[in-house]
Order: C-alpha cells, then structure tokens, then sequence
C-alpha cells in the first residue's frame, strides 16, 4: 500500500468510461441493503520473504462484504446473502499469508503474464524464441501455467483504497521487468477491483509494454454457493454464452480446433448442473478430469456481454459473469483434494469443492496464429474489464 493514500481518485473509472463499457446499473438490484459502503484497510501478516501484506475490507453499499489482499490481489473472503438475507463466504481462500504460500497460491488471486497454459513453456515472437518456467506437466506433458514460477499470483502489488460515489474498491499496481518470468518487455500493470451498490464486483484491467509481449490476465477465485468447504459445486447449475470451446491434447493445450459444443457434455448454452454430465465417455473429460477447457464466448466484440451464469438452488445464490474478453476456463476444481484446509477451524475442503471461472484470451495463443492475439505492442493500451453480478433467485 502507498504510503499517507487515502480517497483516491481512480484513473480506472474514466478510462472505462471510454472503452465503452455498458453501466451496471440495476444489476443485482433484488439485493440492495441500506449498508454505508467502506473500505478498511489492516495487515494481514507477511510473506515468507517479509514483506508486508495489507487487507481491504470493502462493504458494499448493496450489502456484499469483500476481503482483498495486496499479495497477489487475492480474494480471502468474499461474503453474500442467501434467498433469506443470510449472508456466507462462498469463496475458497485461507486466513493467512502462509496458507497461499504452503497450499494453494491460485486461490483467489490475480495471474498474470499469462492466465492458463503455454505448451512447452515456449512462443516466438517477431521472429525471437523465448522460453518460460515449465511449472505445469498434465498427462506428462510440460507447460508454462498461470505465468510462471513466480506470477503476478505471488507478487505483493502496490496498493490503494477507492471511492467513486457509491461504489467502493482498491487499485492495485505492479510493474513487471523485462525478462520477468522469461517474458519480454517491461510491463506496467493495473487493476481495479470495485464493488458497486447493485452487488456488482467489476474488474478492470490495464497494462501497457516497452516491448511487445504476450499478455493474458485473468483471476481465479473459487466460489461454492452453498458456502466455503460446504461439500461439492456439482449440483450447481451453469450457463455458459458459448457455441464452441476449444479442445486440448491430454497436456490440456489446445490443439488449435474450435469446436461446436452441441451433443456434447460441454453444452452449457442451456443450464445444466455440473455434475450431470460429468462422468461421460468423453476423450476431454478424461483428459481434463472433468470440466478444465476454454470456452469460446458468443460475444468476440471486445464489448463486456454475458459470458456465464451460475445458480445454487438451495440458497438461491445467483451469479452472471460478463466480460469483454472472447474466452472463459471453466474449471471445476479437478485438482482440489480433502488435504486443503478450509478457512473454518477442523474442516478441509474436497474434490470438487469450488468452481472458477476465468475469463480471458485462450490458452497457448502466442502459438496459435489463428487465436485472437494476446500480443500487446509498446503504444497500444491493454484493457478488459470483468463483472461478477451477485444476486438470488
Ligand atoms: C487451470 C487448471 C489448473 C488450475 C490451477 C486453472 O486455471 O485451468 O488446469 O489446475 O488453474 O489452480
């Protein structure tokens, strides 16, 4: 965090303003409390190499609560009201620096340079070969995941609290050198989180290059309706706005086709449960363990559209995803085991305790010509922005 900020004016707002985004006015407006929204900022503790972490605590004025931390822009806690106004952490996280650091470092957390994987942790660029950390090997085969050994995931960014009006949010910025991670350029990172009074938590991002680099961000919390290490997400019902989706090999690298999900166990385009599908003789579900693919958006305008949506039929829970980016990872939480401790004392969290859905470009695209490019060039501005719409049904 900066030091003596306070009341920040967030450039975020009006850049967003000219990228055209759509107001989230009236979304999630069958939730409005009367709370006076807040941001509170405290520590959190340190990392393993000593540095500080902060927590905000940003009380939205429609009547979410969200606890962010500046290591990795990290989601601890996010809180929302069920059907009956009762409100629950459904996001999986840990309640200290350590538990990212010794469990999950995914968990919640901004990734950057590049969201998802790069086969071979290798691309070229106008004519150059550049290699990344291999941190990755499904089905043996090595890849570059979530930018790295040490991504933006791992990183303590500089911070700030905002306020615009009613809405509420913190500004976090990094600046990535060159070479970071193996990637080229030097690249001067933002990202504002706000939490507005309809109950919307809209991210923006922004980054700008000394040399042209491969860029992908992404977040990646886990949320379960039902409540954090409340069982499984597989009776959720999700919609997702997409005709096709992009198949992988079993390293779970795509293998270039884009594929129409009609007759699969991978349409979504009507609401489904998770889990009812998920057991299919199906090649990508093997290869994935279950749901772990991108999906390609009907929306490729670069204009925020609905990307998913998510309902929890025994609280009500309700959540859409809108975005200006072409793909989302739907994950179901393959990978997530009993061995994790839940924030709750004496619980652990399961297989399947949590879904993400990470909005972004598609996996390997710096070697995918055919892909909508992830190539930021020095002079150009990237920018996208997310929304996760919190109500109930
Ligand atoms: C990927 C999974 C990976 C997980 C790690 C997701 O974005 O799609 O394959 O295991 O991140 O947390």
């Amino acid at each position: 965090m900066k030091k003596g900020m306070r009341g920040v004016t967030c450039a975020c707002v009006a850049a967003l303003a000219m990228a055209g985004c759509q107001s989230d006015k009236g979304a999630g407006d069958n939730m409005s409390g009367g709370n006076e929204p807040s941001v509170v900022v405290k520590p959190f503790g340190k990392t393993r190499d000593g540095k500080l972490v902060h927590l905000y605590t940003l009380t939205g004025a429609g009547g979410v609560v969200m606890d962010v931390i500046d290591y990795g822009g990290k989601v601890v806690r996010l809180y929302t009201p069920d059907r009956t106004g009762v409100k629950t952490d459904i996001t999986l996280g840990f309640n200290d620096v350590a538990g990212y650091e010794e469990q999950e470092k995914y968990f919640g957390s901004l990734i950057g340079r590049y969201g998802n994987r790069i086969a071979n942790g290798t691309f070229t660029l106008d004519g150059k070969r550049y290699t990344l950390p291999l941190n990755n090997e499904p089905g043996g085969l090595p890849c570059s995941l979530h930018g790295g050994d040490k991504g933006f995931d791992a990183t303590v960014w500089e911070s700030e609290p905002l306020s615009e009006g009613r809405t509420v949010g913190v500004k976090f910025t990094l600046s990535s050198p060159d070479g970071d991670q193996g990637y080229p350029g030097k690249l001067d990172v933002t990202v504002c989180y706000w939490l507005t009074p309809g109950n919307v938590w809209r991210i923006e991002y922004e980054a700008v290059t000394d040399k042209a680099t491969p860029v992908n961000l992404t977040q990646h919390v886990y949320f379960n309706f039902k409540g954090e290490a409340e069982g499984t997400i597989l009776d959720h019902e999700l919609t997702l706005f997409a005709d096709h989706m992009t198949p992988v090999n079993k390293g779970l690298i795509p293998t270039g086709q884009i594929a129409p999900v009609k007759g699969t166990p991978f349409d979504f385009t009507t609401p489904w449960e998770i889990g009812a599908r998920i057991k299919a003789d199906d090649e990508q579900l093997r290869f994935g363990g279950g749901y772990d693919h991108n999906w390609v958006l009907n929306s490729q305008t670069g204009r925020l559209a609905p990307a998913a949506a998510v309902f929890e039929k025994t609280t009500g829970r309700y959540m859409e995803v809108w975005t200006t980016e072409p793909g989302i990872q739907f994950y179901c939480g393959n990978f997530l085991t009993d061995k994790v401790p839940s924030k709750q004392a004496g619980k652990n969290l399961c297989h399947r305790g949590g879904l993400a859905l990470e909005t972004q470009h598609y996996p390997d695209s710096p070697n995918h010509p055919d892909f909508p490019s992830t190539i930021l060039r020095p002079g150009a501005v990237y920018k996208t922005v997310t929304e996760y719409r919190f109500g109930v049904k």
